[in-house]
């Protein structure tokens, strides 16, 4: 395509190694509809004729068909999808297809495929997201009222709920959801127009295209638009932290479904079993979600790394930016194909996990706590209930067997009304400030939680309306 400069050919290991249309080969469709808005603004415009367009736009589509049938074997040659299609077009309509390229390039041309592509990709993505959010709100609604073992250093800590456990870790979801919907926002500006760099000498109308694809705004400087991958490092970072995140749920579900633990049950269709040890059930499931997280930390790495100092505008290396996205989107669907299914049927053994509270220690807190309403300094009530902790430790009782006579020798200011409220169930329903870990507290936060989801869902709609057909 640049043979006119050229006194040689092309060397073939370059061929090879310049090429990206094993990476991009897959937003062929996409690409094709970035065309379709760009000989409709050529004709609007009146670099070429109604009848040119039209026939661009048919053998576009026909090439779309080929495509969709597996009847366009594209080349390496040709180094991308761009230059593969538009060679295509050249070869079934000749001189007007030769006409396709004016006004662009394809800086501003990959720019939008990926960004045409993107958005729908993030689509799906974002159905995930709302999956494996709406199966933590029915889990934390299931089991609001069931009680285990709340940790801090992995050591028992307080009572909680299990539905605050799930409301905690649909929080952080939520959390990457709001980033998710900002990157979304910054990958839904239009890019077409801006051509090498520097915009065009052709009355281009950058305002249809935009439109006629769909997107929310164009990118306000031509020279930045083709130089920059920020919408996709927003893209990368957001998996990053959901990566993050996976990897602690799956952790924590992994150690409370160990023997040791012991109180979570998964289902075994999500297990694995040993291929020498006939006993074994294996959570290989979370392990492998919990891994995920290397590959999309990973990803934001090779980007981030990348593109530092890189001067403006568009070089090469920005090619290798779709290698980094794609792994990242195509780990996402993995992520989402298994994990919401996954929670679903995960159940609570409560007795097992009250089990984990025989001694009673968990409750020391809520001891101290009354110790304080009774007009004890919150200092000298620690050290008092440490005190009785050691006595119980030493004597090998649990703190919730202690008479009311053992607790006065101790402690003088305990009176009887302490008795009844050293139960896991009164502790957690007890904590009743607002985000605390009583059930009340926890329907609340579910509540508030599925109201901002449905806003989540208005939005996703609204942007999935704005999106064109045609791929
Ligand atoms: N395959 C290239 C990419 O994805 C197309 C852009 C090539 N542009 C250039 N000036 N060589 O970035």
């Amino acid at each position: 395509m640049w043979k006119g400069r050229f006194s040689q050919d092309t060397n073939d290991r370059v061929l090879d190694f310049t090429q990206s249309l094993d990476l991009d080969w897959r937003m062929a469709q996409a690409d094709i509809r970035g065309s379709i808005a760009h000989v409709r603004m050529l004709a609007l415009v009146g670099l070429l004729t109604a009848e040119e367009s039209r026939e661009i736009e048919e053998n576009l589509e026909a090439i779309s068909e080929e495509i969709k049938n597996g009847d366009f074997e594209p080349t390496r040659e040709l180094e991308d999808v761009h230059m593969n299609i538009e060679a295509r077009l050249i070869e079934r309509c000749g001189a007007t297809g030769a006409k396709l390229h004016m006004g662009r390039s394809r800086n501003d041309q990959a720019n939008t495929t990926v960004r045409l592509y993107l958005r729908q990709e993030l689509l799906s993505v974002w159905c995930g997201l709302d999956a494996l959010i709406s199966v933590l709100l029915e889990k934390a609604a299931q089991h609001a009222d069931t009680v285990v073992p709340g940790y801090t250093h992995l050591q028992q800590a307080q009572p909680v709920s299990m539905g605050q456990f799930w409301m905690a870790h649909a929080q952080a979801f939520l959390r990457d959801t709001k980033r998710f919907f900002d990157a979304y926002e910054a990958v839904d500006e239009s890019p077409l127009g801006c051509a090498a760099l520097a915009g065009s000498t052709l009355p281009l109308d950058r305002e249809y295209t935009r439109r006629d694809l769909g997107f929310s705004k164009m990118t306000a400087n031509s020279m930045d638009t083709v130089a920059h991958r920020d919408h996709i490092l927003d893209v990368l970072y957001f998996a990053s932290v959901f990566g993050a995140h996976v990897s602690r749920l799956s952790e924590d579900l992994i150690v409370y479904f160990s023997s040791e633990f012991g109180w979570v049950k998964l289902p075994d269709a999500f297990c694995t079993g040993s291929s020498i040890m006939p006993q074994k059930k294996n959570p290989d499931v979370l392990e492998i979600l919990r891994g995920k997280s290397g590959q999309l930390t990973g990803a934001l790495m090779d980007l981030l790394v990348m593109t530092k100092g890189i001067p403006l505008t568009y070089n090469r290396d920005l090619q290798d930016d779709k290698r980094s996205l794609f792994r990242t989107l195509d780990c996402l669907h993995g992520i989402f194909s298994v994990l919401p299914a996954l929670l679903k049927e995960v159940e609570i053994d409560e007795e097992a996990a009250l089990r984990g509270f025989s001694d009673g220690l968990i409750l020391a807190t809520d001891v101290a706590e009354y110790l304080v309403m009774q007009g004890v300094p919150f200092r000298n009530a620690h050290e008092k209930v440490g005190k009785i902790v050691r006595y119980c430790l030493d004597n090998k009782k649990s703190l919730t067997a202690l008479s009311l006579d053992e607790w006065q020798n101790h402690i003088p200011e305990v009176k009887a009304d302490l008795l009844p409220l050293l139960s896991p169930k009164v502790a957690v329903e007890r904590r009743n400030t607002a985000g605390g870990t009583s059930p009340e507290q926890v329907r609340k936060q579910i509540a508030s939680a599925a109201a901002k989801m449905e806003q989540y869902r208005q939005e996703a709609k609204a942007y999935e309306e704005s999106l064109p057909g045609l791929y």
